[in-house]
């Protein structure tokens, strides 16, 4: 059944599904995918985040504090775009604000698991990845991508690595991008954020079956590249 469907859509281009665990490099592979392919890349984790950050603001979530009443009816006055910016690269805007710098804060980092947690924020979110997707031709990470977003996907990932060496990466870019943070502290956000999205009731993160799993412990950005190309080429025969 499955299969009939997505020979019906042949005529366009594939919709790539890459979901995972936390920084085990989702968006790098997605990006570079989507430039050998000229195709659309969307972070999705990029609209929780700013959802996130819009609550955050709002004071409706901390760490210890979620008032989903309140965020579930601020849903209304967020508008969340992707626009590129001068050397092409997409960027998150919150009601037309420059916000990509800030949703990759830790204190976003720290919040965003229990906004993502909300059904209605799921919700509002999904409605607008599926419609950036509809002609395919569309390469989107996250967590739920594969499995409710783009369930009849043609080429879905699920990606993973070691916890260490993911942590070790994430902090490193960090690192690079002038924030004051400890390896512990970056350990800590990953394994709650795995726990909480891996966990919760609404949408959790799973590897459907028909999903390839890419474990890129020991592999170059260029080297997991190549691997997924020839899945891509795989994914076109089919
Ligand atoms: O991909 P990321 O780490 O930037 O995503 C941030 C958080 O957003 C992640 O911890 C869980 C949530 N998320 C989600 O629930 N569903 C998605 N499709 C993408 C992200």
């Amino acid at each position: 059944m499955r299969r009939d469907m997505r020979r019906v859509e042949r005529d366009k281009e594939l919709t790539i599904a890459i979901d995972g665990w936390s920084s085990c490099g989702k968006s790098t592979l997605a990006k570079a995918l989507a430039k050998e392919l000229n195709f659309i890349y969307v972070d999705s984790g990029a609209m929780y985040r700013g959802a996130a950050l819009h609550a955050m603001r709002k004071n409706l979530v901390s760490r210890n504090h979620v008032d989903i009443n309140r965020i579930i009816a601020s849903l209304a006055d967020i508008k969340i775009t992707f626009k590129q910016n001068s050397k092409g690269k997409a960027e998150l805007y919150l009601n037309e604000e420059n916000v990509e710098k800030e949703i990759r804060s830790i204190e976003v980092s720290n919040s965003v698991s229990s906004v993502a947690r909300i059904k209605e924020v799921r919700l509002f979110l999904v409605k607008q990845q599926r419609i950036m997707g509809i002609n395919g031709g569309v390469v989107m990470d996250g967590r739920d991508i594969g499995s409710i977003v783009f369930p009849l996907a043609e080429l879905k990932l699920f990606m993973t690595a070691d916890p260490d060496v993911r942590a070790q990466r994430r902090y490193e870019e960090l690192k690079a991008k002038g924030d004051e943070i400890t390896l512990e502290e970056v350990k800590e956000n990953l394994k709650l954020r795995d726990e909480m999205d891996s966990t919760r009731e609404e949408s959790p993160l799973i590897q459907t079956d028909d999903a390839i799993v890419l474990d890129n412990t020991n592999l170059t950005p260029q080297e997991q590249l190549i691997k997924t190309l020839e899945l891509v080429k795989k994914a076109r025969k089919t």
